[in-house]
């Protein structure tokens, strides 16, 4: 079955066409990055017109060389409300002029199911990374559409002081490509910014790190010189703080897959981490390839199928710019009894 992925909820104008929730057969992504870039962040009404201008042009193009769409997966949300709308009523038009199915499809999901893409043998149960520009997500996914949240950001996402952190740094927008650059070059170990561990839960805070760099910007500024060792001991400090928790929550379920996805996951110190802990566990550790890391169709397109296999869909969608990660059919998720009761290690 050839689905249509539809994504629109952010800065990327995309559409792929992906069979049988595996095999991308097209994968076009327009991104708004340049539009955006002197705003140092995404301005909404910028974006969701500039999701009018381009989506047939981008939808046209990934239809042309892969011969018939048996179905449609378009995301609904969170995201912004206005980008949101280009997609959802673009996708619900050609449901309707063309008489396929139509999925709608939550972003989040989207990114915990990118590694799919890429390696064809993962399967359900695994722990789920979702790490973007405006989430940070430990989730059980037992099945598709079978989620546990473990643990979220209660400040900042990952995604958000890598590019906050830029933004001090002067180094442009958006900020996770060039710290991951430049850390190139650094020492990890120069300055020993905090790592926000929070013992005894799953959850995650970046925003203390991220005042601990404006910190050290103010105390120290004959050291802004010093970019390259600032931006591989703040890297370090994140890698650290994600690598640690999920790995630990993994042994703690027995979770014997990882499943990372979202912008952050592009971050090659963060894979290095991964694979390091994950030789010495033998838990295996899963990644999209780069193109899939952050936002495009073809994840939505991947989850669209399995959603569409299990008899779900529908020809009116609901957008929702806060849309939680919720389950398909009520959880029977045999969870409940965490080694800390509700919290985490
Ligand atoms: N190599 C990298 N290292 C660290 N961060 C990165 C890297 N590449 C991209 N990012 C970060 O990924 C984020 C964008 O990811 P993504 O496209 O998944 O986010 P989003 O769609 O805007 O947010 P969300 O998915 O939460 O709605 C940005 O914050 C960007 O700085
Ligand atoms: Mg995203």
């Amino acid at each position: 079955m050839n689905v249509l992925g539809i994504e629109s909820s952010c800065d990327e104008t995309a559409a792929a066409v992906v069979k049988d929730g595996r095999k991308i057969l097209s994968n076009i992504i327009d991104s708004q990055e340049k539009l955006h870039r002197r705003f140092r962040g995404i301005v909404p009404e910028i974006a969701s017109r500039s999701h009018v201008e381009k989506i047939n042009a981008v939808i046209e193009k990934a239809i042309q060389k892969t011969g018939r769409v048996d179905a449609m997966a378009v995301t609904v949300g969170p995201g912004l409300i206005g980008s949101l709308l280009v997609g959802k009523m673009t996708a619900e038009a050609l449901a309707w002029a063309w008489d396929r199915p139509l999925v709608g499809i939550n972003h989040l999901e989207a990114h915990l199911f990118s590694a799919l893409l890429d390696s064809p043998r993962l399967e359900p149960p695994f722990l789920g990374l979702i790490v973007s520009g405006g989430h940070t997500h430990l989730v059980i996914v037992e099945d598709f559409g079978k989620y546990k949240t473990l643990g979220q950001t209660r400040d900042d996402s990952a995604g958000e002081c890598f590019d906050k952190v830029a933004s001090m740094l002067k180094l442009g927008y958006p900020g996770g490509p060039a710290i991951d650059k430049t850390a190139k070059l650094g020492n990890p170990k120069a300055i020993p910014f905090p790592r926000p561990y929070l013992t005894g839960s799953w959850d995650f805070s970046f925003s203390g790190l991220k005042t601990a760099v404006l910190y050290y910007l103010n105390d120290f500024p004959e050291k802004i010189s010093n970019v390259e060792d600032i931006c591989a001991s703040f890297q370090s400090a994140v890698t650290d703080v994600l690598t640690h928790k999920t790995f630990l929550a993994a042994k703690r379920y027995g979770l014997k897959k990882i499943a990372v996805g979202g912008g952050v996951s592009a971050n090659s110190e963060l894979r290095k981490k991964f694979n390091i802990e994950s030789r010495k566990s033998g838990i295996r550790a899963y990644f999209p390839s780069l193109i899939l890391s952050t936002d495009n169709a073809a994840m939505v397109a991947a989850v669209g199928f399995y959603k569409h296999q299990r008899g779900i869909s529908s020809k009116h969608l609901q957008v929702d710019p806060s849309l939680p990660l919720t389950n398909w059919e009520k959880s029977s998720l045999p969870f409940s009894l965490s080694p800390f009761g509700e919290r985490g290690g």
